[in-house]
């Protein structure tokens, strides 16, 4: 039955494997069309665990030759090999098993296992591919010690790299040979190898305690002078570890490999970390300051991964958040270190909810540890990733930074070389603190964005904030709890200076709270003017706020509020609230102007935008279609688009001069660096063209696009001519593409900037490029960059109202759900979005869902399409 949801693994049934693996030792006969992998496990009996009638291990795709129980070759009547799953009988309790078996990484086009990437053989295992390589029970809480031996041509493939310290290498005719050793013991999942014929660059490392580590960045020759960057974020990463957790890296070398074939952005493989190029290769010509920005983010969260992953594993799949949200928490926290941590947190707080509130509004809400799962790789999500790294903050609000970094340390000395559970990230927490952090569970296991609402009132002298929380129901979990909530306030008055208040006796200008109850009341005694709150000061949760405030009020906190989260949260308030009865305008003929309120908010960025030009720009990024769609029901895309352009006409008419000027003052010849400060020039320059499109400045935009002499403002201006999508933007693309033709990073901004476009007849654009000679469906960065660009980032061409858009979607997923099955579902949860739309075009998204499932689709597809189809 195509249509059924397929079965699913609970986490109540978690069983521990009743064996250990003392040694693995691999040997591979590396060739792109069938590579032969010789295996041999050291199995012994865990203590107090039955021997069990069969030893399962898990296989898939994977070419039987011969198998040896303690070196004696089995025949066909002693093993059955089937549904991905080889069993015997177990000899004794200590045993050793070996296998060979052959696989075609050529035909490889999952890209999970070992797989062929341009000319180079490389892996990835995470979470479930290992298993594509040879047998083995691939799950995270069998740790094992591996030695890899690695043979291959040496001309095709010069290079061979495994997990661990090289420990062998030499010739043997037209072949040569590499023997690796890790001396720690590793979940399957971490495994990895590379083959190819590619160039590094290496630089010294010198540890804590003095130890020299060997770094190296190996890449393909034509991206070898374009990584100077990611290794000097890499230095700073395993610094800042130190610095920050105490945290010291344990091998003699540390690989990381570029690859341009990648299902997402990186791999933390043990001393071997695999990356996908768009987020390793960068310089001024090639990459955007966003680039440069996510390639240091990334190169940080793979290298921290090395405490938090792998010395400290996963017990299951189900605790995937243990190390995932840890570790974008401390990347996020990284960032901030190394940039501005203002700007740093809106950045995550704008990300968080475009990507996680969506997803915890949507069908396919889940928890930040689910109960259950029928791909495990469908659950590599923002809800995990982010929404986690978001709980953990919260624990980190809670007990205060000093505690918070005591128990993470205290985390990573008793768990290390365990495979864990969030109950022990939490003891650790708690015994290193004393705090009992109650009720902290909940945000593990409930799914769902909580609802923070907020009323204040002034009778009579005495003031009161009433703070009342809930979470609405998600599929599949009706009841919800509260949840902890850490919570910052402090008072204006009407000339935004602060105020004191008298709070049980004592003088405060501000107020910590850990809410731990549905609703609570707060007065305040003796007040004259009633105060205008600044509350949710720095985000300390991840909550939807519904508050009282006017939009007068909102006014007076963006223009004076020193929490620079509640100043930027107040403009984006008021917008919002504008842009929704703005759409509302347009979809009636009716009258629609922005406020003098919100245009006085506008008009002062400009004025203080040199204090901070980064978060500048960040003031003057107007809520995003998307967010404003989630913020609606029954919504028309195309007339919360209109809405947003008439604020931004208003806001370019009234600053016009001051646009001008600074783009007159712009230099466009500037010699370019990706540090923060320049970066934030950028970006409000950035600001600034889109406004201008706002005016007849084709011509202009254009002369700007030639002379920019970084990527960063060509796809600024690029973005800007887009908006337009007159005869400049096709000349520019021309240009582009002439330029760049050979460069696949490159050529995918080329893709994803025309998909991304609303102007002209977006379903038409995105039909051409699917037929344009450089879109193939094998690069998920191809896909990712015409696909996932039209269908989450052009909301008005995806939810075309004829159902074109969705058409056409849904006719590409099938033909790449054949080919890239995690890829595929992955673009599927677009989707999601749909249950928010007008339900004419949901009905029409629906006809196509149930099409999709008609197919002969993949389980991961089933999983994600199957429930949205319910539910739009
Ligand atoms: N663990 C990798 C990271 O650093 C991501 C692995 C992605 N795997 C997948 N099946 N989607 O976040
Ligand atoms: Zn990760």
């Amino acid at each position: 039955m195509p249509n059924q949801a397929p079965a699913k693994i609970q986490l109540k049934d978690y069983r521990p494997y009743p064996y250990s693996i003392l040694q693995t030792n691999l040997s591979f006969e590396l060739d792109k069309k069938r590579t032969i992998v010789k295996s041999k496990l050291e199995f012994a009996l865990n203590k107090n665990d039955e021997v069990p009638e069969y030893v399962s291990l898990d296989g898939e795709n994977l070419e039987l030759i011969e198998l040896k129980l303690n070196g004696r070759l089995l025949d066909t009547t002693e093993y059955t090999y089937s549904n991905d799953t080889l069993r015997f009988p177990p000899p004794s309790d200590k045993f050793s098993f070996e296998a060979t078996v052959a696989i075609s990484p050529e035909a490889n086009k999952a890209l999970s296992g070992l797989y062929l990437s341009g000319e180079s053989l490389c892996t990835q295992c995470e979470a479930e591919g290992f298993r594509r390589i040879t047998f083995f029970p691939d799950r995270p809480d069998v740790m094992s010690r591996f030695f890899v031996r690695l043979e291959a041509n040496k001309d095709t493939y010069p290079i061979l790299l495994a997990n661990g310290n090289p420990i062998a290498s030499g010739t043997i005719g037209e072949n040569h040979f590499a023997e690796w050793n890790d001396p720690w013991p590793k979940p399957s999942y971490l495994f990895a190898i590379v083959a190819g014929n590619l160039l590094n660059k290496s630089a010294d490392f010198k540890t804590l305690s003095g130890k020299n580590v060997k770094l190296n960045i190996y890449v393909e020759s034509v991206d070898i002078d374009r990584i100077d960057y990611a290794m000097d974020a890499l230095i700073r990463s395993m610094k800042w570890d130190e610095d920050v957790f105490g945290r010291e890296y344990d091998l003699d070398v540390f690989n990381v490999v570029g690859v341009r074939d990648f299902n997402a952005g990186a791999m933390e493989n043990k001393g071997l970390n695999i990356f996908n190029s768009a987020l390793l290769v960068a310089d001024s010509q090639t990459a955007t300051d966003f680039d440069f920005a996510n390639i240091e983010r990334v190169i940080a969260h793979e290298y921290f991964h090395n405490w938090s992953g792998n010395r400290v594993t996963c017990r299951d799949w189900f605790q995937l958040s243990l190390k995932e949200g840890l570790t974008v928490f401390r990347d996020q926290e990284f960032s901030a270190d190394q940039r501005s941590r203002a700007v740093q947190r809106i950045h995550d707080v704008i990300q968080l909810r475009a990507r996680q509130f969506a997803e915890d509004a949507g069908p396919n809400a889940h928890s930040v540890r689910p109960h259950e799962y029928a791909s495990i790789d469908n659950f590599y999500t923002s809800t995990i990733y982010e929404k986690g790294a978001e709980v953990i903050r919260v624990a980190q609000n809670i007990l205060g930074e000093s505690n918070f970094n005591k128990g993470a340390i205290k985390y990573f000395e008793t768990n290390d070389g365990k495979a864990a559970t969030i109950e022990d990230w939490l003891e650790a927490l708690r015994s290193s603190s004393n705090d009992p952090l109650d009720g902290i569970e909940k945000w593990y296991s409930q799914a769902g964005t909580p609802i923070l609402d907020v009323k204040t009132d002034l009778v009579e002298n005495t003031y009161s904030i009433k703070l009342a929380q809930n979470t609405p129901p998600t599929n599949n979990q009706p009841v919800k709890e509260w949840v902890p909530i850490p919570l910052d306030m402090a008072f204006f008055n009407k000339n935004g200076e602060k105020m004191v208040l008298d709070f049980e006796g004592t003088h405060i200008d501000s107020i910590h709270l850990n809410l731990s109850t549905e609703e609570t009341l707060i007065e305040f005694e003796g007040i004259d003017e009633k105060p205008v709150l600044s509350i949710l000061r720095g985000f300390t949760a991840p909550v939807k706020l519904i508050s009282d405030h006017t939009n007068e009020e909102l006014a007076i906190l963006a223009a004076h509020d020193d929490d620079t989260f509640v100043r930027w949260e107040s403009l984006q308030t008021i917008a919002r609230k504008e842009l929704l009865i703005g759409a509302y305008a347009v979809k009636n003929n009716m009258e629609f102007s922005t406020s003098k309120i919100l245009m006085n908010c506008y008009n002062n960025v400009f004025d203080i935008a040199q204090n901070d030009y980064a978060y500048a720009a960040l003031l003057l990024q107007l809520p995003a279609t998307n967010d404003l769609i989630q913020a609606s029901n029954d919504a028309y895309p195309e007339n919360i688009f209109a809405a947003r352009e008439l604020l931004a006409t208003s806001i370019y008419e009234q600053n016009k001069d001051k646009i001008s000027k600074f783009i007159a003052d712009y230099k466009f010849d500037a010699e370019y660096s990706p540090d923060a400060k320049s970066a934030g020039l950028r970006s409000y320059a950035a600001a600034c063209f889109y406004l201008l499109s706002f005016d007849d400045s084709s011509s202009e935009l254009l002369e700007y696009f030639k002379s920019a002499n970084n990527m960063t403002d060509k796809m600024s201006l690029l973005f800007a001519l887009a908006r337009k999508g007159d005869d400049a933007w096709s000349q520019a693309l021309n240009i582009f593409y002439n330029d760049w033709k050979s460069n696949n990073l490159v050529l995918d901004k080329y893709f994803s900037n025309q998909a991304a476009s609303a102007s002209g007849n977006p379903v038409k654009r995105l039909k051409d490029l699917l037929v344009h000679p450089d879109f193939v469906l094998t690069n998920p960065n191809r896909v990712r960059s015409v696909l996932a660009s039209f269908a989450v980032n052009n909301p008005v061409g995806f939810n075309s109202a004829d159902g074109s858009g969705y058409e056409t979607i849904v006719n590409e997923l099938i033909k790449l759900d054949g080919i890239n099955p995690m890829v595929a579902a992955r673009v599927a949860t677009a989707f999601e979005r749909v249950v928010k739309i007008e339900p004419q075009r949901r009905s029409i998204a629906k006809q196509h869902l149930e099409r999709l499932l008609r197919e002969n689709i993949s389980k991961q597809m089933q999983e994600i399409v199957s429930s949205i189809n319910k539910s739009i």
